[in-house]
């Protein structure tokens, strides 16, 4: 009896093992991707934590990418960035494209942050441009890789001004670099009036790079590059402390 009941499980493990094996490896590979990442310890303003990168995007892909920095503090009500972008060569964007349009077909400086530790499936996406056009939304990313036929939502932020989410935008030519001060509000993530100190997140920062001959290609850089072409993957953003 206890034989013919093990010899019956063994059908029914061997008959699904299939889909559950696919299913039980691609968890596994989400998971194990989210060790190796940056870590960044981030001061009250005025002083700054900077992080430079020059990896593209795939991690795989080991052609050097222009520099790109970032300069990040918070205070009382707001997360502070500097984005520059040097080494830039063609300032490339799209005039014709609004506020949270397809600003990221182009040349962006972004940022991608969570308040929390563990790897997220709701997060900020943010992105500025080199004519200072920005695009802002939360996203719904619930396989936390964009995987395939996965849901994926985008809840575009509308009214930036009453926000007080802004960007300045500043392009060099002399210099090749143009670079961006933005400030994001504390309370899109729960973080009251100068509570800010001793919070845990994670971010991520990237850039494109194209130009008006080789549009739509483009290159990628990230601070936490991910191995796909693919920035929406959380297990890859590095971890965040405002000290
Ligand atoms: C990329 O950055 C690393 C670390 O900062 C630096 O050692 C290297 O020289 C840079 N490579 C290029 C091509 O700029
Ligand atoms: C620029 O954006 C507009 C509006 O989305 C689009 O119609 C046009 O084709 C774009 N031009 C280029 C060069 O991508
Ligand atoms: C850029 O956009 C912001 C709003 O995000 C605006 O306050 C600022 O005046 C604009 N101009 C420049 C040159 O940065
Ligand atoms: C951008 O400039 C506007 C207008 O000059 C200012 O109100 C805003 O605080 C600035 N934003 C940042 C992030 O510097
Ligand atoms: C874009 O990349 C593809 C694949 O590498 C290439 O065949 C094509 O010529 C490129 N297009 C431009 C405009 O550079």
């Amino acid at each position: 009896m206890r034989y013919l009941l093990l010899q019956f499980l063994a059908g029914v493990a061997a008959a699904t093992s299939g889909s559950r094996l696919a299913t039980e490896r691609s968890h596994e590979v989400a998971v194990s991707r989210g060790v190796d990442v940056p870590s960044l310890r981030v001061p009250g303003c005025p002083a700054v934590a900077s992080v430079s990168y020059n990896t593209s995007v795939p991690s795989t892909d080991n052609t050097p990418f222009p520099e790109t920095k970032v300069d990040i503090c918070y205070d009382d009500s707001f997360i502070r960035i500097k984005f520059t972008a040097l080494q830039e060569e063609s300032f490339y964007y799209n005039a014709s494209v609004p506020t949270n349009g397809d600003i990221y077909d182009y040349e962006v400086m972004e940022t991608f942050i969570y308040k929390g530790v563990n790897d997220p499936q709701t997060y900020l996406e943010f992105e500025v441009a080199p004519n200072n056009v920005t695009f802002s939304a939360f996203i719904y990313n619930p396989s936390k890789i964009r995987a395939t036929g996965a849901a994926f939502s985008r809840f575009y932020i509308d009214d930036l001004v009453a926000d007080q989410l802004s960007a300045n935008t500043t392009i060099d030519r002399a210099k090749q670099l143009w670079y961006s001060n933005v400030q994001i509000p504390l309370g899109y993530f729960n973080v009251d009036e100068g509570q800010a100190k001793g919070t845990r997140w994670r971010m991520n920062f990237f850039r494109t790079v194209t130009s008006a001959e080789t549009f739509p290609n483009q290159t990628y850089g990230a601070w936490s590059p991910p191995d796909e072409v693919n920035f929406h993957m959380t297990p890859y953003f590095g971890h965040v402390t405002f000290v």
